[in-house]
């Protein structure tokens, strides 16, 4: 009769094989040169004070940061969370030597400047929350080559331009908030509504196309010039520039006709007062002709 309880232990010669090949691997706490680029760029730029540039040059023992804010896995930086710290100052474009970041909040500071379009060099990156900031500029496009996004946030700025198309084709995406900057043009189509476009399995050739909304109006709120679903449809900021213009034709051409038409009328009337008092009878004859 076999015994089942033998099958639940692996042989022991693959448990000493594995602790030997960990044992071996090197520890990752070496310095990290993009990492040491990165961190050294952000204290310039947003002067963190706490942060000393010796750790900078191996920031992580393993897991263990030497820096707030900041998260290590594996020896390298992997989350940077430095919000409500009223930093002020640009984000550096050399932020994206971080190259295994994978969550950046530097939410509600004083952060101003453009958001550096380099950031879409961290490809692993799942949050990206700029939030309540002063950041003016364009919405990069080319963010949307981050395929893991699954966070956007950056309401409350000062953003300004459309939102990029691109940013639709983010499938991960769960969270998107661009409310309350200076956004213009329409919403992308593909932010708005998702198209659950399901192929028939196994069977394959039955495809059934539909929409369903994506990111509600709460998602671009507050960007007055941004039109079309799930917001209002275009407001006519185009069509009330031509009828503004048109108005102020109008008005200018009936100002014009009418005291044109007042000048004239005075003109013959003070013509009729200028005439001698003898042709009085005359004229007032020839009034009624009128
Ligand atoms: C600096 O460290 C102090 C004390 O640990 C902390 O309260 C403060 O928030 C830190 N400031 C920054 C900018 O990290
Ligand atoms: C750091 O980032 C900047 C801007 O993206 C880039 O030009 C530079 O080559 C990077 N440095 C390293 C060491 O990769
Ligand atoms: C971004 O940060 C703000 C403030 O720090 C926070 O309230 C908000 O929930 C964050 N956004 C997301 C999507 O987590
Ligand atoms: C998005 O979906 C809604 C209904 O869910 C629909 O009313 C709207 O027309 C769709 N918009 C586009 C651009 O497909
Ligand atoms: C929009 O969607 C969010 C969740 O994504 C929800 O919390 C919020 O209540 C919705 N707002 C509106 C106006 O439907």
């Amino acid at each position: 009769m076999p015994q089942p309880s033998q099958h639940h232990h692996p042989p022991l010669a693959v448990v000493v094989v594995v602790a030997a090949v960990l044992a071996l691997l090197p520890p990752r706490s070496s310095a990290d040169p993009y990492d040491e680029v990165c961190l050294s760029s952000l204290q310039q730029s947003l002067s963190l004070r706490n942060w000393t540039k010796s750790s900078f040059s191996a920031p992580c023992d393993g897991l263990i940061s030497k820096l707030d804010g900041i998260t290590c896995n594996n020896g390298r930086v992997y989350k940077l969370s430095l919000p409500g710290l009223s930093l002020s100052g640009a984000i550096p474009p050399e932020l994206s030597n971080c190259t295994n970041l994978q969550s950046l909040d530097l939410s509600s500071n004083s952060l101003s400047g453009a958001i550096p379009p380099e950031l879409s060099k961290l490809l692993n990156l799942a949050v990206l929350n700029l939030s309540a900031n002063a950041l003016t500029g364009p919405i990069p496009r080319e963010l949307a080559s981050c395929a893991y996004l699954n966070v956007i946030d950056l309401h409350g700025n000062q953003l300004s331009g459309p939102i990029p198309d691109e940013l639709g084709l983010l499938v991960r995406l769960s969270t998107f908030d661009v409310s309350y900057n200076r956004l213009s043009g329409p919403v992308p189509v593909l932010l708005a509504n998702r198209s659950s476009t399901a192929a028939g399995g196994a069977g394959g050739g039955a495809v059934a196309a539909g929409t369903t909304a994506r990111f509600n109006a709460s998602s671009f709120a507050g960007n007055k010039d941004l039109y079309g679903y799930p917001l209002a449809p275009m407001r006519g900021h185009g069509l009330s520039v031509l009828t503004i213009v048109g108005i102020g034709l109008g008005s200018g051409l009936l100002s014009l006709v009418l005291s044109f038409s007042a000048v004239c009328i005075w003109l013959r009337s003070t013509d009729r007062t200028a005439t001698a008092p003898g042709e009085e009878g005359k004229i007032s004859h020839v009034m009624p002709a009128y």
